[in-house]
């Protein structure tokens, strides 16, 4: 009599395993069914971290959907590793909330922490609703400022990747990847007004093999910026503008960073930003390395600093001054066309003590329509080589 009962269980499970693998392939788990209200106001921290688990913990694949609607939600840490794959569905907009306790020291509004093959997309929204905060930033005038959640946070987050998703009005960052490797980003959008403070669009740090891919970016800061430990990042057909541009560093702010390299950034576009290309490091005594960049077929459009590489970087003006120990080498301009917003198109300010190596600028055209006269470059301590085209005349 048991053993007829485990008989039967066994087919039945045999059964059930072969449906929702042939038959449905993905169980989905809709945020709805579980008691999500997607009134604007209800906090559905909860239930979506009840759903996700539930996805979490089930074998093969997973769908958490997010319909239709917006649903808020209070800071929340989804945490893997899982048994199966999940994907995160968000069809809807997801609402951060405004009040204090989920803003003031808290450094994130969603995160996905220690997961493997994650898919996030599905077309929807997520609202940081930042003009509450912003206020609240201090940190143009105070070092220790409190912070302000990031939207999303991926920490050591693995082989995944987010597509079709549309970030607003981030409090702080709009996306921080730390620890994670193999991750893709296609076809988002990042939008925050020019004047938001720290509203970098994709930031990154201690990760590699991170692709971003056609996309759109405008913010109050940098379009992507990439910290120490930034290793082979790939960015190709991403328009930036407004905002600060594509920025690597600041490095050198302390001791024991790891290295920037392999950075290659292709058939972007900028428009009307404050920088384009930039690499920036401290005048601090502290050693780093920064290698092998490509940036190939960008187009600038009225951009105020196109080409810069600034090692005395310093944005509060209290900085001693003194030598970066930063190494910069190996970076190639190659086919950079379009206009400059300022005189000094091209600026290579590097540390006397460790002069920028192997630069290359290869077809460069770029020109500037104002009252200051013809367009400019400008080499302090940086040794490379010029070929083909180059306007401004190279200082190389
Ligand atoms: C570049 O990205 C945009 C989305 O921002 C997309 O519409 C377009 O098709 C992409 N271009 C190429 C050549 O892939
Ligand atoms: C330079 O970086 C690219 C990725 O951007 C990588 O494929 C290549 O192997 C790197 N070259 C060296 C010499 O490290
Ligand atoms: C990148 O830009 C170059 C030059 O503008 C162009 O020839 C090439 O087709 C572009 N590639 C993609 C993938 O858009
Ligand atoms: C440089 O760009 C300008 C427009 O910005 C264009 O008129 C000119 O032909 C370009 N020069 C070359 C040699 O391609």
């Amino acid at each position: 009599m048991g053993s007829i009962s485990v008989i039967r269980c066994v087919y039945l499970m045999f059964l059930l395993a072969c449906t929702s693998e042939v038959g449905l392939g993905k169980t989905v788990f809709n945020v709805m069914e579980d008691g999500a209200i997607a009134d604007g106001k209800t906090d559905n921290s909860e239930v979506f971290e009840n759903v996700f688990n539930k996805a979490c913990q089930s074998e093969g694949k997973n769908i958490v959907l997010i319909p239709q609607g917006t649903s808020m939600l209070r800071p929340i840490v989804l945490k893997g590793p899982c048994k199966g794959q999940v994907e995160f569905q968000i069809i809807g907009t997801l609402q951060a909330p405004t009040d204090k306790a989920s803003t003031i020291n808290v450094d994130h509004w969603i995160t996905f922490q220690y997961i493997d093959q994650l898919i996030l997309g599905g077309g929807g929204k997520l609202d940081g609703q930042g003009p509450s905060a912003w206020g609240d930033n201090t940190c143009s005038k105070d070092p220790n400022c409190k912070s302000l959640p990031i939207s999303l946070r991926f920490d050591f987050v693995t082989n995944s990747k987010i597509t079709s998703l549309t970030s607003i009005n981030s409090k702080n960052a709009h996306m921080n990847l730390f620890g994670s490797k193999g991750i893709e980003f296609h076809y988002i959008h990042i939008i925050a007004p020019e004047d938001s403070p720290n509203t970098d669009g994709i930031h990154i740090g201690s990760s590699s093999n991170i692709e971003i891919t056609d996309s759109t970016i405008a913010t109050g800061d940098d379009c992507v910026s990439m910290s120490p430990g930034s290793k082979n990042i790939n960015i190709r057909n991403v328009t930036c503008g407004l905002g600060h541009g594509i920025s690597v560093g600041s490095l050198g702010g302390g001791p024991n960073e790891e290295d920037v390299s392999g950075l290659t950034v292709t058939n972007c576009t900028f428009i009307g930003t404050q920088n384009g290309l930039r690499v920036k490091t401290w005048a601090k005594p502290y050693p780093g390395n920064v290698f092998n960049l490509t940036f190939e077929d960008i187009i600038m459009e009225n951009v105020n600093n196109p080409i810069i590489i600034d090692q005395q970087y310093c944005p509060s003006r209290k900085c001693e001054k003194g030598d970066s120990q930063v190494q910069i080498h190996d970076v190639k301009y190659r086919n950079i066309r379009g206009t400059s917003s300022s005189k000094l198109a091209v600026a290579f300010d590097c540390s006397k003590s460790k002069p920028c190596e192997k630069i290359e600028l290869d077809e460069i055209n770029l020109s500037y329509h104002g009252v200051e006269g013809p367009v400019v470059s400008s080499c302090v301590n940086a040794k490379g080589i010029a070929n083909g085209l180059q306007q401004p005349q190279s200082c190389i």
